[in-house]
């Protein structure tokens, strides 16, 4: 489930700051959402100016936008490494005397799974967010993405290990939101997440499961747009 989100003007610095990091020759990983998409418009203006770069989208919505502004693309298998992720996050740990600084949870746009498997590779992932992403502790429900036959015993073994799994509406659509994986997503409320690296391992280990939105020890930086400028947490 999408937050409602900061300002425009929040997303576009936080945005184009991270664009800021991308560097000639680069194969930038993509991310999905409206904050990344600032990101995608100012490579886009930035490929026109003569920059030459290689982008790998992680849905549907960045390819299409990454086309759009006339990114070159390519795929994850078609290259040695991935420079560069740049992605937005539905919450961020802000704090950093917490052992899980920067741990995100992802997927309110239900592409989490081929955003964590963009992030993840690249060497350095940069997350874009506004002000109202930040928390002490993450506490969002967080999305799991299952095959469609496994939800109900997907369902039982998070209630068993107390969550509370939704499954996700779509809102044009009759039935559930259909990834761009063909699968649908739980929404699993856990109330504040007290370990969320912990909670990363079992979700990975349930059958069924494809991916979750905890993104735990993968971000190196994050940039926090706001009305005036933008911070840098560094991790
Ligand atoms: C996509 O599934 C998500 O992980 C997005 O990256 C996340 O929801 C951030 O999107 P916004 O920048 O639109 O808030």
């Amino acid at each position: 489930m999408k937050t409602a989100g900061g300002s425009e003007a929040a997303k576009r610095r936080a945005g184009e700051r991270a664009a800021e990091e991308v560097e000639d020759g680069f194969v930038v990983g993509l991310g999905t959402g409206s904050t990344t998409a600032h990101a995608i418009r100012a490579l886009g203006r930035d490929v026109e100016a003569g920059l030459e770069i290689r982008g790998i989208p992680t849905s549907f919505q960045s390819r299409q936008l990454a086309l759009e502004v006339g990114i070159p693309l390519t795929t994850l298998d078609a290259v040695d490494g991935v420079d560069l992720a740049i992605d937005g996050a539905d919450q961020v740990v802000d704090d950093p005397d917490a052992g899980d600084d920067g741990a995100l949870i992802k997927g309110g746009g239900a592409a989490h799974a081929r955003e964590k498997l963009v992030d993840a590779a690249a060497d350095r992932f940069v997350v874009v967010a506004d002000p109202s992403k930040l928390a002490g502790r993450l506490e969002r429900p967080v999305p799991v993405e299952v095959v469609p036959d496994a939800h109900t015993v997907v369902a039982d073994r998070i209630r068993a290990f107390g969550g509370e799994p939704t499954l996700r509406e779509a809102v044009e659509k009759d039935g559930p939101v259909v990834t761009d994986n063909g699968n649908i997503v739980l929404d699993c409320a856990f109330g504040a997440i007290e370990d969320p690296d912990g909670l990363a391992g079992s979700l990975s280990q349930i059958p069924g499961v494809l991916e979750h939105g905890l993104f735990v020890g993968l971000a190196d930086v994050t940039y926090v747009g706001s009305e005036d400028g933008v911070e840098r947490r560094v991790y």
